[in-house]
């Protein structure tokens, strides 16, 4: 099985180029979470716009309460069955900048690595669809499906307005399947479709005790420390084995079918690999899981971020008034946000010591979701990712979420693909975030190839 020789032969004369273009989208600072950015983020929308409309297909920016979903439609293969391609343009902070190796958004190729905040994440993944889609267009000038790109700007940010706009334009976006590619593979060389995705249940602390900071020496130990409270609440969460303690935490937990822990246990995983690449002295977690089942199959308790008191240069003696923290959930069939958002509120009200006040506030939240990765297509990705990378397709799991897979599932009806291309150990939210420019090559091919299967099924 390769891909079709007049499409392979348009990609080897173009691939250099369809990376520089990558580049010029790549350079927008596209960081939703940021109000000083937004006019990057409309900036990165408008040049996908621009893109599709060079390309011909009818395209809009719909504006949004939050950043604009940009929506590419292509309908002239008559007869033929529709897919939606999903997406997001916006990319994490680039924090903390002064480890970057060369500037996040000065887009630079090191060993077949293309580095930049967004390269894997998802520009970089957005970008090979729109790439096969142009590719394929120029080599036949037309395509063998119905194409709708949906690309929104909130994805890094929760997708709170995505289920919305998915309801209100339900019927328009009617199609046959989503194809995503905002993964990872499971190691070089070896491409994969992902079964399962972790949901998110995402909150904040707030821990307040004296009315402002106290000389630590003239009233501690008779007034609260809020940062003792906190580390108090914190440390209720888990026992010493990692399991987690807010009650009725586990009740809605689906085991994941024997076959499908099955097959994880067949990856070729090497856990000692594992910890080396993370750079850790241990692992941790439940003793009775092994790490892809923590990662995949488990749901977590976690704190993100912690603030309290003085952290400057030196020493303070000082009883801080206040302590936060950034506290998430990864979440797994069939676990609700909004239970798990009661449960985390309840057990915080338990365990809160007297003398401070405490407040839970909910910032976002996903669904798991889990496939059955059956009909045609999975098995036309099954083809198309052997085509471009000469072997078949692992089924892996995430133990990160895409909010919007569930709702596509339910609003749309229809099966959800996810077929990505990034690696392990790609930096995606970190410094030196990269994407190989192996698997963006290869993936556009195998993107190429699932519309071509999917076209001949009809
Ligand atoms: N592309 C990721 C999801 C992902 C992460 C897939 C790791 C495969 C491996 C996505 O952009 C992301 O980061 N999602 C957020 C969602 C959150 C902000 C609601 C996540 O998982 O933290
Ligand atoms: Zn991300």
């Amino acid at each position: 099985m390769t891909i079709p020789a007049d499409l392979e032969k348009r990609f080897a004369e173009r691939e250099g180029q369809l990376l520089n273009d990558l580049f010029d989208f790549l350079r927008i600072p596209s960081v939703s979470a940021r109000s000083e950015h937004n006019a990057d983020t409309a900036r990165a929308a408008k040049w996908l716009h621009d893109r599709f409309a060079k390309m011909g297909f009818a395209v809009e920016t719909c504006p949004t309460p939050g950043h604009p979903v940009v929506l590419a439609e292509w309908r002239k293969a008559k007869g033929a069955p529709t897919y939606l391609v999903y997406g997001h343009y916006d990319v994490q902070p680039p924090e903390p900048l002064n480890l970057w190796t060369t500037p996040a958004f000065e887009p630079t190729v090191r060993d077949g690595k293309l580095f930049a905040r967004g390269s894997v994440d998802d520009k970089g993944q957005l970008f090979a669809h729109v790439a096969a889609l142009e590719v394929f267009l120029e080599v036949r000038g037309t395509l063998p499906v119905n194409i709708i790109v949906l690309a929104e700007g909130e994805e890094e940010v929760g997708s709170e307005n995505l289920a919305p706009f998915i309801e209100k334009h339900k019927q328009r976006l009617a199609c046959e399947g989503v194809v995503i590619s905002d993964s990872s593979m499971f190691a070089p060389g070896i491409p994969s479709i992902l079964s399962s995705l972790r949901g998110l249940a995402y909150f904040q602390i707030d821990v307040r005790g004296p009315a402002s900071d106290l000389h630590s020496g003239s009233y501690g130990g008779a007034v609260v420390n809020p940062a003792m409270a906190l580390a108090r609440i914190l440390a209720t969460m888990h026992d010493a084995n990692g399991k987690i303690m807010i009650d009725g935490f586990y009740d809605d937990v689906l085991p994941f079918p024997p076959a499908v822990i099955d097959g994880m246990r067949k990856l070729p995983f090497d856990e000692e690999h594992f910890r080396q690449e993370v750079g850790a002295s241990s692992l941790g977690g439940e003793p009775q899981f092994t790490v892809l089942e923590k990662l995949w199959t488990r749901p977590t308790c976690e704190v993100n971020g912690l603030l309290s008191g003085y952290t400057g240069e030196g020493a303070k003696t000082v009883l801080p008034g206040v302590s936060m923290a950034k506290v998430s959930c990864r979440l797994v069939p069939k676990q609700e946000p909004a239970k798990i958002e009661a449960l985390m509120k309840a057990h915080v009200a338990k365990v809160a010591p007297k003398g401070v006040a405490v407040t839970v506030t909910h910032l976002h939240g996903g669904k798991p979701w889990r496939a059955d990765l059956e009909g045609p297509l999975f098995e036309a990705a099954k083809r198309a990712l052997h085509a471009a990378f000469g072997r078949n397709p692992e089924v892996t799991g995430e133990g990160g979420s895409i909010p919007v897979v569930g709702d596509f599932e339910r609003i749309l009806g229809v099966p959800v693909l996810l077929m990505g291309f990034g690696l392990p150990g790609e930096n995606a939210h970190a410094p030196d975030e990269w994407m190989s420019v192996e698997n963006f090559n290869k993936g556009m091919r195998a993107i190429a190839d699932l519309f071509e299967e999917l076209g001949a099924k009809r």
